[in-house]
């Protein structure tokens, strides 16, 4: 079971699930590639990030964190790899930008938030419903969430490149998940089970839109 990993892996006991190597270039690639239209979805409803808090969950290299710091917000990098951490913290160096940087997994982020975001490292969570209840409560009263989750059709492309017995269990992964809230694995959600899940919250605004491979989940609490 995944929760097993918060007793067995930890972070400050040198686990780091990302290989220096891959970490280094997938920071190249994604640093190069910084998606705007994010921001500028953001910006849309926050329009000025001065002084609110940021938290960056699963930051990864912290290209998104670093883009909201030089606007002006006060950021929180978190993530359970060191390696990133490693990269997040050379890159703030190097712009004079002061970030909170924080080890650990998701489920283990603390503090209330103005903003969360929250960008393709939603599988990684231990169990969709505790997760999106955790992120409603990083989040302040009248605060922001902006998350973007590999949906169902990520899955399906990924279940492409398979065969045997692991599509097998793939597929068996993602059933018990979508039906039993079970996860063995680092499974996909479908937008409709993230539809129903963020539908029992209390928002005062609420919008999931589907947009290819992606779920963008949006809401002011
Ligand atoms: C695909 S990357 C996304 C990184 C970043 N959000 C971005 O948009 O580029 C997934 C991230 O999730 C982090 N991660 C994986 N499992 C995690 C866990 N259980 N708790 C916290 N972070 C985790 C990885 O270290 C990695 O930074």
């Amino acid at each position: 079971m995944l929760w097993l990993k918060y007793y067995f892996q930890k972070p400050e006991k040198g686990f780091d699930p990302v290989p220096k190597a891959f970490a280094e270039k997938y920071a190249a690639n994604e640093c190069q590639k910084l998606n705007n239209e994010v921001i500028e979805a953001i910006k849309e409803r926050v329009p000025d990030f001065k002084n609110k808090t940021i938290l960056d969950l699963g930051a990864g290299p912290g290209q998104y964190s670093i883009a909201f710091a030089k606007k002006g917000a006060k950021v929180t990098w978190h993530d359970i790899s060191r390696n990133y951490l490693d990269i997040a913290k050379t890159k703030a160096a190097n712009e004079s930008l002061a970030l909170n940087f924080s080890l650990g997994y998701l489920e283990e982020a603390h503090g209330k938030f103005d903003i969360i975001f929250n960008r393709i490292c939603w599988y990684y969570c231990i169990n969709d419903i505790r997760f999106a209840k955790c992120i409603y409560n990083l989040v302040k009263e009248n605060g922001y969430g902006f998350i973007i989750v590999n949906n169902e059709k990520y899955l399906k492309e990924e279940l492409e490149k398979e065969s045997g017995l692991k599509k097998m269990a793939m597929k068996m992964s993602y059933w018990l998940n979508e039906n039993f809230n079970i996860k063995f694995t680092h499974v996909h959600p479908s937008h409709k089970k993230l539809a129903k899940i963020f539908a029992r919250l209390n928002f005062k605004h609420l919008q999931l839109e589907q947009r290819g491979h992606n779920t963008l989940i949006t809401f002011n609490k």
